[in-house]
């Protein structure tokens, strides 16, 4: 395997590490190869019938990769600051890789490159829509609306508001020209105005999801403006799809994630924990518990029985959240797996100068490096874990670039659908959203929407609220 490989440590999810009772025998691990086997199965079926688009992204041709930083080029040669406007699947993504390639500071630092500064809104917050609207130079400023359907009430909000405000400051034609759609090839509200009136516009493939679609135009515009190497991601990708078409359950980091989080909830493990000990990783923690939740949280099966499955994601970060939520992990219900995520080489380091030789508690420290120090915890957390018999997996990233962000993120989509064959629910759909957003359709009077309205009337009893 090359050094550049993202590798699964596994050994604490085993009842030889955790003591007897708890994690997986040996004899079990191995019994999971027949979860493996159905997953393979399914994915080859689905590969087959087309369904799974976001497998053949990594493998993007020349011509789709340069209509993406065509228009990244065009669109930095307008401006400084992109914003995204998009959500759920629209958005985390980008976030997710330009927080953990520019840092967790980055919109505060100075831009390397002559790269864009990237903003994502996602959320329909007037607060948070306001102040970054105000803060940016409109002259400055270009826009990427996000919307594989077209529809989504808070991505068209924003779209509308920014249209309004360019066509006052810069005239119809300017808006235009910053105003840079990504959607579905046919459908849906934004491919209607592109086609009435010239809005310069990318393709999400129709059947890649929005929370599967990174690598799609959908992520790699954004990254690409923000000056991120997309080829290399898209390699890294490449190198982990091949990873995870192999059969044996130990071959495959994907099923292998998959078969060991299913075996977990099953045993009453209802929580994952997503923890990097990197900092910039948290929109990867992010991107992920929507991707799980959303894909994985599912009242019926695929052949209509009611289950009710779900393995609630939670998004931390160490050594942070050791001084947060390590308490609950270590003492609290045995409910919880964690993935922590760590780092070989963190690209950066400083040495912990030796101040004070005479202070114990603080003379250790004293010539080792702060990557030392955060190594330590992640492997003393993991150990002190286990050694209460809670049980984790662990991401081994060798450094932190666009290759190892393109294996993560292809790795965890793999072992989403993997985790959803397993289960027996369908990981691309989401019937549970429909529901509140047809409630805001009818308390926004959306025409169509009135029973819906009618409804929540019927429903509201009134606040009840403490004395
Ligand atoms: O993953 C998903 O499918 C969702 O989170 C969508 O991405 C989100 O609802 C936004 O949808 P759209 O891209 O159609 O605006």
């Amino acid at each position: 395997m090359s050094e550049q490989a993202v590798r699964l440590d596994y050994a604490y999810c085993l009842t030889e590490a955790l003591g007897k009772g708890q994690g997986l025998e040996l004899a079990a691990l191995k019994a999971l190869q027949a979860q493996a086997d159905k997953a393979h199965a399914s994915l080859e079926q689905q590969r087959q019938a087309g369904s799974l688009g976001f497998w053949q992204l990594p493998a993007m041709g020349q011509e789709d990769l340069a209509a993406i930083t065509g228009e990244a080029d065009r669109l930095r040669g307008l401006a400084d600051n992109l914003v995204v406007l998009g959500i759920g699947g629209s958005a985390l993504g980008a976030t997710a890789v330009d927080m953990a390639l520019s840092g967790v500071f980055r919109q505060s630092l100075p831009c390397k490159n002559q790269a864009m500064r990237l903003f994502v809104a996602d959320n329909s917050d007037p607060r948070m829509f306001c102040s970054l609207l105000s803060g940016l130079d409109p002259q400055r400023t270009v826009y990427n609306v996000v919307s594989k359907s077209g529809s989504t009430a808070e991505t068209m909000s924003q779209f509308l508001v920014v249209l309004e405000r360019l066509e006052r400051a810069l005239g119809a034609e300017e808006a235009r020209r910053r105003i840079l759609f990504t959607t579905d090839p046919e459908k849906g509200n934004l491919r209607l105005l592109a086609n009435r009136e010239a809005f310069p516009v990318l393709t999400v493939p129709p059947n890649v999801g929005g929370r599967y679609s990174v690598l799609s135009a959908v992520g790699l515009l954004p990254l690409a403006c923000a000056g991120h190497d997309v080829k290399a991601l898209l390699d890294g990708a490449a190198a982990m799809a091949s990873r995870c078409l192999r059969p044996g359950l130990l071959e495959n980091p994907a099923y292998l994630f998959a078969a060991l989080a299913v075996a977990m909830q099953r045993a009453g493990r209802n929580i994952l924990v997503m923890m990097p000990y990197v900092s910039d990783l948290l929109g990867l923690a992010q991107w992920f518990a929507q991707l799980w939740a959303e894909s994985l949280g599912k009242a019926l099966s695929l052949d209509g029985r009611r289950v009710n499955l779900g393995q609630t994601p939670v998004a931390a970060v160490g050594a942070t959240d050791q001084h947060s939520q390590l308490q609950l992990y270590m003492e609290g219900p045995q409910d919880k797996l964690v993935c922590f995520l760590t780092l070989a080489n963190y690209g950066a380091d400083l040495e912990i100068p030796a101040l004070y030789p005479e202070i114990a508690a603080l003379a250790y420290l004293g010539g080792r490096s702060m990557s030392e120090l955060i190594q330590a915890e992640a492997l003393a957390t993991a150990a002190a874990l286990a050694s209460q018999g809670r049980p984790s997996l662990s991401l081994r990233l060798p450094q932190l670039d666009a290759q190892v962000m393109g294996q993560l993120i292809f790795l965890l989509e793999a072992a989403t659908v993997a985790a959803g064959a397993m289960l027996e629910v369908n990981p691309l759909d989401q019937p549970g959203v429909e529901l509140s957003k047809e409630l805001t359709y009818g308390l926004m009077g959306r025409p169509g929407f009135a029973e819906q309205k009618k409804r929540l009337e019927q429903m509201d009893q009134g606040a009840r609220f403490v004395a």
